[in-house]
């Protein structure tokens, strides 16, 4: 039953959403630190490389007889020599032309970059594009001030950094899902104990069970073993109740056995006849419902008990083979499936209902009594009582299962069956229908099976 419970989202769901955050911040948190640490190593290497280079053309850097700069040999990095390849380099003295790469087809770098001795550099238009300039200044032996600059394009550095990344995020990717995919892997390992602990619950209220069984992890084996001995303890409770009602219409038994034999002589003496029949009519109704409470409590009472469960065709034989004896002019059929049917009913019960259908069928039928089970169709199981006898008007069937309701008096019968009938079937969570057909009354009970 799910009253007063209900579900707040799902487990699976919750882990789900927190190891998806986790490994969105771990993978995003590798991806920042690498991609600055990649970043600022290659541009390292780069200022690195580029201020050997400036220091070597410094080196290589001689004056002819005019004062103009002149290269001893070319630079020993050939891309200085492809034209617009991105690295490019010059040198230039004040009032002399400017010597300038073969790579540098066109425009030029500024020489002002180069301003003191000390290598610097700065970002500034080059001939393709943002250039990364260094700068050096030197003094000639004539004394002129020679500006020594190299460029190489920033986009080369990008172009790296940018190659990294794409790199760096394809590998990230496939890690997050990897990682992802162990996570479900995971968390469905982990929930299993609660998979095993809802069929092992399913069990008990199917009746196929009377505990929970199987082993559980230590978080949650006390709540199993709380679970049992909540289950043993109902089980006890409903027990015992019934064998304190069972005391109760016992012990009140004897005394209106008393009233009733007083009565009765009462009625059969001339003064007090009157008195007497009122005393007897209510001793027989209590008498009555004494029966019934007997009756009720020494069948399996309440709720469903977990455990309870009842084979058929299997239950029905001794109680055919009963009345057969008990109406030995009737014909009593069994239409049953071959394979046999379990059903979430206790077997006391069942048997103490199929007992009043078929006794009743028993008494009323003409010649012949069928005893029909099906199923199991979406989870229920039919079994029909039918007979070929003079069955019920509308009105009789709505009374049918009140407490001492009898419609023919020339049968024997205290008027409880389908009372008892009545209430087994409700406990049981099972519907009972009684019709009247042509050929008689059928009685259809639906109970859960499989
Ligand atoms: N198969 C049937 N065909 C016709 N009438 C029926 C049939 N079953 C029950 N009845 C009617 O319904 C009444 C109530 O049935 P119920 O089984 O409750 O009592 P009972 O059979 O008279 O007595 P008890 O079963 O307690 O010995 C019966 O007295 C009878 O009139
Ligand atoms: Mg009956």
């Amino acid at each position: 039953m799910n009253v007063g419970t209900g579900t707040s989202g799902s487990l699976r769901l919750r882990f789900l959403l927190a190891i998806t955050v986790w490994v969105a911040l771990g993978i995003g948190g590798i991806w920042f630190t690498a991609t600055r640490v990649f970043a600022t190593h290659i541009e390292d290497m780069y200022h690195e490389e580029l201020e050997v280079h400036v220091r070597e053309l410094a080196r290589l850097t001689r004056l002819d007889e005019s004062g103009a700069p002149r290269l001893s040999r070319p630079l020993s990095d050939p891309r200085y020599e492809v034209p617009l390849s991105g690295f490019y380099w010059q040198v230039s003295i004040e009032g002399q032309p400017v010597l300038k790469s073969a790579s540098m087809t066109r425009g030029s770098l500024d020489q002002s970059v180069a301003h003191s001795p000390d290598v610097a550099h700065e970002i500034e238009d080059g001939p393709t594009g943002p250039t990364i300039t260094y700068g050096l200044l030197e003094e000639a032996e004539n004394g002129a001030q020679v500006h020594i600059v190299i460029a190489t394009d920033k986009s080369e550095l990008d172009d790296d950094i940018a190659a990294f990344n794409r790199d760096l995020v394809v590998w990230l990717a496939t890690l997050a899902l990897l990682l992802l995919a162990t996570g479900v892997a995971i968390i469905s390992f982990g929930l299993r104990p609660f998979g095993r602990l809802g069929d092992a619950i399913a069990r008990v209220r199917e009746g196929r069970a009377d505990r929970l069984e199987g082993s559980y992890p230590s978080e949650i084996a006390p709540l199993v073993g709380d679970l049992n001995a909540y289950i043993r303890q109902n089980n006890e409770i409903v027990s015992r109740a019934r064998v304190h009602a069972g005391n109760l219409a016992h012990s009140l038994r004897t005394p209106l056995a008393v009233v009733t034999d007083e009565a009765e002589r009462l009625r059969d003496g001339d003064s007090c006849s009157t008195s007497g029949k009122v005393l007897l009519e209510q001793a027989e109704a209590m008498q009555q419902q004494i029966d019934y409470q007997l009756a009720r409590t020494s069948l399996s009472a309440g709720a469903p008990v977990p455990g309870s469960r009842a084979m058929l065709p299997e239950l029905a034989e001794p109680i055919l083979k009963a009345m057969r004896r008990l109406h030995p002019d009737k014909q009593f059929e069994l239409a049953a499936p071959d394979h046999p049917v379990a059903l979430a009913i206790d077997p006391v019960n069942l048997s103490e209902l199929l007992s009043i259908l078929l006794d009743n069928a028993g008494k009323w039928a003409t010649s012949s009594v069928t005893l029909a089970i099906s199923g199991p169709v979406g989870g229920l199981v039919t079994v029909k009582v039918s007979d070929d006898g003079p069955g019920m008007t509308a009105e009789q069937i709505a009374k049918a299962c009140e407490i001492g309701t009898r419609f023919d008096p020339s049968v024997p019968g205290s008027g409880l069956g389908l009372a008892i009938a009545r209430d087994i079937c409700t406990d049981a969570g099972a519907t009972l229908d009684i019709a009247s057909g042509g050929t008689g009354l059928t009685v259809t009970v639906q109970i859960a099976g499989e």
